[in-house]
C-alpha cells in the first residue's frame, strides 16, 4: 500500500526541495502559481529552465484527476522567476491534508514569497456567468472546520507559529493590483468568498442554498489547505477563481466535470492577461 503520510517534517519537505533544486540547477523561484482544472495550459507561457513530472519526484503527491498534467515547471513568466505547479492534488483523490499542502512547503523552501493560487468555481452568486473571474477577496473553510487542516500535527516552529492568523489570508495590496490591471485590460473580475468543501460530489440546491446563505460567492473543492499552508509560512497570497459553471441552487440542471474544463479555455486567455499584468507590476 502507498505510504500516507499524515505529516512532513522540515526535513522530509527539505529532502524533496534538495531534489528539484538539482532538477532545476539552482534556479531560485520567488513566485509560485498553482494553476487549477482546465487552467494548465498557463504553464505553456513561461520559458521553462526545467519541467519536472511530478512522479519522477519522491513522495510527491501526483494528480489523478483529467485536466491536471502533474509537472512542475520552473521557469520565467513575465520576467519574474517562477514554480508552476500544472495541476494540483486535492483531498478527494485520498491524500491527507499533509499532502495536499506539500508543494507549497516545498515551495517555500526554495525561496517563493508570493503564492498565486487559481482554480476552476462553481458559481454560487447568482450575478456570476461561467467564464468570468473571480478574485477571491476571502474563504470559508468548511473542510476545515470539519477538522481537516493541512496543519493538523506537530507544528513546523521553523516556519511558522502553531496558531497563525488568517484575518487577511488573501493580500490586499495584491488584491488591489489585481483590479487594477483588470480595469486596464478591460477584464470582468468578480470578487467574492470561496468555499472549499472535500468533493468529489458536487452540491445539492440545498447544500448550495446553504453556503449562499453563509455569504459564499463561489464554491470548490481546493485552494484552501494550500492558502493555510502559505499563510502559515508566511507567504503572500493572490487567489483568483474561474467560474466554470453555474452552481445549481434550484436543481434545474446538472453540473460536469467536462463543463468544468470546458469554461477552462474561456478563461485561461483571461487569466492569462491578468497573471501577466501582475507579474510585471511586482
Ligand atoms: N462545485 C464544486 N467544485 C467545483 C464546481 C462546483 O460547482 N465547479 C468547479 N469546481
Amino acid at each position: 500500500m502507498l505510504h500516507k503520510p499524515d505529516y512532513f517534517s522540515l526535513e522530509d519537505i527539505d529532502a524533496i526541495a534538495e531534489i528539484i533544486r538539482r532538477r532545476a540547477r539552482g534556479f531560485r523561484p520567488r513566485l509560485g502559481l498553482i494553476l487549477g482544472s482546465g487552467l494548465g495550459t498557463l504553464a505553456e507561457e513561461a520559458e521553462a529552465a526545467a519541467v519536472i513530472p511530478t512522479r519522477e519526484i519522491p513522495d510527491w503527491p501526483v494528480s489523478t484527476v483529467p485536466g491536471h498534467a502533474g509537472r512542475l515547471v520552473l521557469g520565467t513568466l513575465a520576467s519574474q522567476p517562477v514554480m508552476i505547479l500544472q495541476g494540483r492534488v486535492h483531498y478527494y483523490e485520498g491524500y491527507t491534508m499533509a499532502q495536499v499542502g506539500l508543494p507549497v512547503r516545498v515551495m517555500q523552501r526554495l525561496g517563493v514569497e508570493t503564492l498565486i493560487v487559481t482554480n476552476a468555481a462553481g458559481a454560487v452568486n447568482p450575478e456570476f456567468a461561467p467564464g468570468d473571474l473571480m478574485l477571491i477577496t476571502d474563504h470559508l473553510n468548511l473542510i476545515g472546520m470539519a477538522g481537516l487542516n493541512p496543519l493538523r500535527g506537530p507544528n513546523l516552529d521553523a516556519l511558522g507559529p502553531r496558531f497563525p492568523d488568517m484575518s487577511q489570508a488573501y493580500d490586499r495590496k495584491l488584491q488591489a493590483l489585481a483590479k487594477q490591471v483588470a480595469r486596464q485590460a478591460g477584464i470582468l473580475l468578480r470578487e467574492g468568498v470561496y468555499a472549499s468543501l472535500a468533493g468529489p460530489s458536487f452540491e445539492t440546491p440545498a447544500d448550495l442554498r446553504f453556503l449562499r446563505g453563509a455569504g459564499v460567492d463561489a464554491v470548490g473543492m481546493s485552494t484552501v489547505p494550500e492558502v493555510i499552508v502559505a499563510r502559515h509560512g508566511g507567504t503572500r497570497v493572490l487567489g483568483i477563481s474561474g467560474i466554470s459553471n453555474k452552481a445549481n441552487l434550484d436543481g434545474s440542471t446538472i453540473t460536469t466535470h467536462e463543463e468544468v474544463l470546458e469554461a477552462g479555455r474561456i478563461i485561461v486567455p483571461k487569466l492569462l492577461t491578468l497573471l501577466r499584468g501582475v507579474l510585471q507590476a511586482l
